[in-house]
């Protein structure tokens, strides 16, 4: 199954993400991850990156679907793949329409997860991620035991740049001009599907597993 997950920043897409793939057995592919790796490893692809990420603005399309052919183009992804963040842009959606094309294949469905901006907000101020194995936390939602520990692997718990109040404003506006009309994008295609992403992640989780279920079999 090839599926790409839409929706503001904040929405949960990482979150369910995780779970979704694992139950389809596909790799899940974050170009925000991949892009944050780069940085903290001081590539130049992450210095690059670092600038725009910082100012809540989108990396150039042509840097950020280069890398994800790249990514394709790795023997995990030949039979399917869960891409979140990805695509940003109209543009990138129809480099990505091409490059599976190219394979000989398509995308399945775009999964939507929607989500008021007010929540979203909450969510991206009150989230933390750990320095040592990645997992995300929330202060309220899904908090740690110790506030600043990871309960998983007792690394040290940090607010990402971009989660701050002026970034996140940014971030939001740049969702609405350049990533929300993917939704008419795929709507055209028919391969749309939104679901209720509030309430707890597993209640998400089951709701977007019945929808997958049922359009994809
Ligand atoms: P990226 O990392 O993709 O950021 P984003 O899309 O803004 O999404 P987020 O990671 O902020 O949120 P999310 O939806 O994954 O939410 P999460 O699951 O963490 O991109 C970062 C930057 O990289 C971009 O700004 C850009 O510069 C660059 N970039 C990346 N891809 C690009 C591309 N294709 N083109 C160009 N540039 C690109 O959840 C958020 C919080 O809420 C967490 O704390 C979580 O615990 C909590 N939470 C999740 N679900 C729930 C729930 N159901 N109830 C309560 N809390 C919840």
């Amino acid at each position: 199954m090839r599926l790409v997950l839409v929706g503001p920043p904040g929405a949960g897409k990482g979150t369910q993400a995780e779970f979704i793939a694992a139950h389809l057995s596909v790799p899940k592919i974050s170009t925000g991850d991949i892009f944050r790796a780069n940085v903290a490893s001081g590539t130049p692809l992450g210095k690059e990156a670092k600038r725009y990420m910082d100012a809540g603005q989108l990396v150039p399309d042509e840097v950020t679907i280069n890398m994800v052919r790249d990514r394709l183009g790795e023997p995990d992804a030949a039979d399917g793949f869960l891409l979140d963040g990805f695509p940003r842009t109209v543009r990138q959606a129809s480099a990505l329409d091409k490059m599976l094309a190219d394979l000989g294949t398509g995308l399945d469905l775009a999964l939507e997860l929607i989500v008021e901006e007010d929540e979203v907000i909450r969510r991206l101020s009150g989230r933390r991620t750990c320095r040592g194995c990645g997992k995300v936390w929330h202060l309220e939602y899904d908090p740690p035991r110790t506030s600043d520990v990871c309960d998983r692997c007792g690394g040290e718990l940090y607010q990402r740049d971009d989660d701050k109040p002026e970034t996140i404003a940014e971030r939001l506006k740049v969702y609405a001009r350049d990533t929300a009309p993917l939704i008419d994008y795929y709507g055209a295609q028919g391969k749309l599907v939104g679901i209720d992403a509030t309430g707890p992640v597993e209640d998400v989780t089951a709701r977007a597993i019945d929808v997958l279920r049922s359009y994809c079999g």
